[in-house]
């Protein structure tokens, strides 16, 4: 038996530099939903920068902050949710926000993200001495969950435009099925 799923919101998860934030700002508008970053709940919560969060108290503290802004995201409607990178790499909060929302991972190569996080310093887990290697062991160990997502999009050699259009296509496409008999 098919369990109808209730699809409010839609989450746009993915590793960090796959383009989230861009693509939900515009998918935001396109769909006339709320935008909703969780890093930026999680900074309201905790009154310090995710930065200053992963020094004073450490990863395992902002990852309980993260599932405590998981847990209270089943309350939101018509929201578009951009995600930190590590949430959506987690059993638990995908399983979650599959019961509110439309998951769906963006994806772009270790090079790429590179390229595009390179000269922003707000990333605690790439202060490495070589930040594209962890770039890759990250990614390596995430894809399994990333590849849970409803739907892979690749960002790599698109514009934020056009990813945006495949993202609101995916979900236009998910809502006719979930509400069609
Ligand atoms: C993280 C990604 C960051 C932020 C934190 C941890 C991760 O968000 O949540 O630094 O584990 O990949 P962005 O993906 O928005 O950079």
């Amino acid at each position: 038996m098919n369990i109808p799923r209730s699809i409010r919101n839609l989450v746009l998860g993915g590793f960090m530099g796959s383009g989230k934030s861009s693509v939900g700002r515009l998918v935001a508008a396109q769909l006339r939903f709320r935008y909703v970053d969780t890093d930026e709940l999680i900074e309201q919560r905790a009154g310090k920068t995710i930065t200053q969060i992963f020094t004073e108290n450490g990863e395992p503290f902002f990852r309980e902050l993260e599932a405590q802004v998981v847990a209270e995201l089943a309350q939101y409607e018509n929201a578009v949710i951009s995600t930190g990178g590590g949430m959506t790499a987690n059993e638990a909060n995908l399983a979650s926000l599959k019961q509110h929302a439309l998951v769906i991972c963006l994806w772009a190569s270790p090079e790429t993200i590179w390229e595009r996080v390179r000269h922003q310093s707000h990333r605690p887990l790439l202060r490495d001495p070589d930040p594209l290697e962890k770039i890759r062991k990250l990614l390596t160990a995430r894809a399994p969950f990333y590849k849970q997502a409803d739907a892979l999009v690749i960002s790599e050699g698109r514009s934020v435009k056009e990813v945006a259009q495949h993202v609101i296509h995916q979900f236009h496409l998910a809502r006719r099925q979930v509400t069609s008999p």
